[in-house]
């Protein structure tokens, strides 16, 4: 009888046990992962991405170019998709704007606003944007587009981070 009475306080001792476990380690993992999540994420901005874009194909007419490229968190792989305006000014060098408009965050678009021509436009609450970036006075934006980095590998264009323009 006692033997009996003892086996079953260890199988509730152990079962305990497991089951405490099982919780704490369901508790702990999630705040583990938020400590480390940082360092597990890909450093998609530290490299260079390609893109489909030929270098000698760029004109002096902003060209929207999507980039797209894995992200991997832990376990857990994405595919994250980029845009940047890409042009070459008219000393030949390589202006790669990010579409993000400075004002709450919608997506730009060249030339679209008929009534002003040749600016980056923001259809949401109207903001204008020189074709180098800058935004126009007395419309929403307060800073310019951000930039981004960029390379040329094999006549291929690279993209890297966004930086703030400069001036801004
Ligand atoms: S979000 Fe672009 S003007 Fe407001």
């Amino acid at each position: 009888m006692s033997k009996h009475n003892v086996s079953r306080r260890q199988f509730l001792s152990y079962t305990l046990t497991g089951v405490g476990g099982f919780m704490a380690a369901g508790m702990l993992m999630p705040m583990v992962r938020f400590a480390v999540d940082p360092v597990l994420k890909a450093d998609a901005g530290g490299d260079f991405i390609a893109t489909n874009q030929k270098v000698s194909d760029l004109t002096t007419e902003p060209k929207r170019v999507d980039f797209t490229y894995e992200q991997t968190d832990a376990w857990y792989k994405s595919e994250e998709t980029k845009v940047a305006w890409v042009y070459k000014d008219d000393n030949g060098k390589i202006v790669a704007l990010s579409p993000v408009c400075k004002h709450l965050g919608c997506t730009v678009d060249w030339n679209t606003d008929k009534s002003n021509p040749n600016q980056f436009f923001c259809p949401c609450h109207y903001g204008r944007y020189t074709k180098d970036g800058v935004n126009v006075p007395g419309t929403p934006p307060v800073a310019p587009l951000d930039v981004y980095d960029y390379n040329e590998k094999d006549g291929m264009l690279y993209l890297g981070q966004v930086k703030p323009h400069k001036g801004a």
